[in-house]
């Protein structure tokens, strides 16, 4: 074994190690070993947090969501929390408002029900043809194989497709949209400097202007879209939502049902890139396509962390928690957790509880758009699989490497080779 430099994480007291280290955000897993084996709840000493990390842990505070409250807006933009330029430009927006992630019963359920129609198994099934349409259309730019970026080239223009589509705007808007998924990951991610802060709150006016826009537009005349849907729903016969309850739900159904989406698809490339044997597995029988969507989202866990903030004193695992505190709920961590998943670094479709990984919560905020990116997975990667083979990193290309950002896990480019299938 390597002797430990002083740079070197492992040689360090979880007490020294900061969880917001670029470093062990870009590289965490080993981080995430010592936690669950060390110390599964951990007050970090220079934020007051509490890292959950088993997933016993991490689903007991999930699931007690009285104690552990998802009103931590405050944390991911509030005003108290962030810089004044940041907000001297957000004021020019719509004031941010709590829904669905950031909310609790009963507002929470109450949003949640104007969505989760639109986000049903059977209407996702409906969107199927759609989706392969899309894919189909992406991979005639790549059709006879060669070096492509893969996550530009497929799995972020597939994911941006399909909610721009359901959402109803125009495809002549996408690189808009980009851009501002761009701005919401870097405010999310809480690892910005101040010029990409004041960029990004910047990119989320633009964005609340051109859907305040849009709002008024299917106010006066709803078509067949979300923003319709979501502009004209009233549940049991409460008000309808404001600008800023509309704005809040679209702006994170945008985020949740794009950047993590695309995380999940070249995620799971690079994985079979890694995994020859799992690669050959499924391309020899597609009917697994489903499991590895499974396993990918279980060693992927692109929404690798999630905050809680107490209600009242509580006790986690042995632990003392005050009220008001902040937790971070480590999904990555849990999903490798080997009281769980036996060897659990390992990329295997034919794990017994391969459905079992929490990458989408559990619970009452359980992902409302898990089916709709269970299939655009499924059909990304059967069509991938389908019509190439030999996928390889390029050679002289060096791994993609991971954003540091405290929430969300993926890269920005994934430089392969593959060819079509004979
Ligand atoms: C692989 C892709 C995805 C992953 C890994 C993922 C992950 C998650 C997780 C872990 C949560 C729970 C957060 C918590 O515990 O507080 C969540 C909630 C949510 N997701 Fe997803 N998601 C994905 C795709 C999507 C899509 C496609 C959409 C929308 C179309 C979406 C919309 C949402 C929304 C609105 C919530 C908040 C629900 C609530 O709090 O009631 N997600 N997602």
């Amino acid at each position: 074994m390597a002797t430990p430099t002083p740079n070197d994480a492992s040689a360090r007291s979880l007490d020294a190690l900061s969880p917001f280290d670029p470093e062990l955000l870009r590289d965490p897993w080993d981080y995430y070993r010592r936690l669950r084996e060390e110390a599964p709840v951990h007050r970090d000493p220079g934020t007051g947090i509490f890292l959950v990390s088993t997933y016993e842990l991490v689903t007991e505070a999930i699931r007690d969501f009285e104690t552990f409250s998802n009103r931590f807006g405050r944390v991911m933009g509030g005003a108290s929390a962030l810089p004044k330029e940041v907000v001297e430009v957000a004021k020019e927006g719509y004031p941010p408002v709590d829904t669905m992630l950031t909310a609790d019963p009963p507002e929470q359920r109450r949003f949640r029900k104007l969505v989760n129609k639109a986000f049903s198994v059977g209407r996702v099934d409906k969107l199927e043809p759609r989706i392969q349409a899309i894919a189909d259309e992406l991979i005639q730019g790549f059709a006879g194989g060669g070096a492509i970026d893969l996550t530009t080239a497929f799995a972020q223009p597939l994911s941006l497709t399909v909610i721009a589509d359901q959402l109803g705007v125009p495809r002549k808007d996408l690189p808009t949209f980009r851009r501002w998924t761009d701005g919401f990951v870097a405010q999310l991610g809480q690892m910005a400097d101040l010029e990409t802060q004041v960029e990004s709150a910047k990119m989320i006016v633009e964005f609340q202007r051109y859907f305040a826009e849009r709002l008024e537009e299917r106010r006066q005349s709803p078509r067949e879209d979300i923003i319709s849907d979501i502009v004209h729903a009233t549940v049991e016969g409460e008000r309808s939502l404001d600008v800023p309850e509309c704005l809040s739900i679209l702006q994170q159904l945008l985020v949740a049902g794009n950047e993590t989406t695309a995380s999940a698809l070249a995620e799971g490339i690079w994985l079979l890139i890694r995994n020859p044997d799992q690669l050959e597995l499924v391309q020899n029988d597609l009917e697994r396509v489903p499991a590895l969507v499974e396993e990918v989202l279980r060693l992927a866990t692109p929404t690798a962390n999630m905050w809680r903030v107490t209600t009242k004193d509580t006790r986690l695992g042995g632990v003392d928690i005050p009220a008001n505190s902040m937790c971070l709920l480590r999904y990555a961590a849990a999903n490798r957790d080997p009281e769980k998943f036996p060897d659990p670094d390992r990329l295997d479709v034919d794990r017994e509880n391969v459905a079992d990984h929490i990458a989408f919560g559990a619970g009452i905020h359980f992902c409302v758009g898990a089916a709709l990116a269970r299939k655009e997975m499924t059909v990304g990667f059967r069509t991938l699989l389908e019509r190439f083979e030999g996928f390889r990193l390029q050679p002289g290309a060096a791994p993609p490497e991971h954003r540091p950002n405290i929430l969300l896990w993926g890269f920005d480019s994934l430089p392969i080779e593959l060819s079509p299938r004979s």
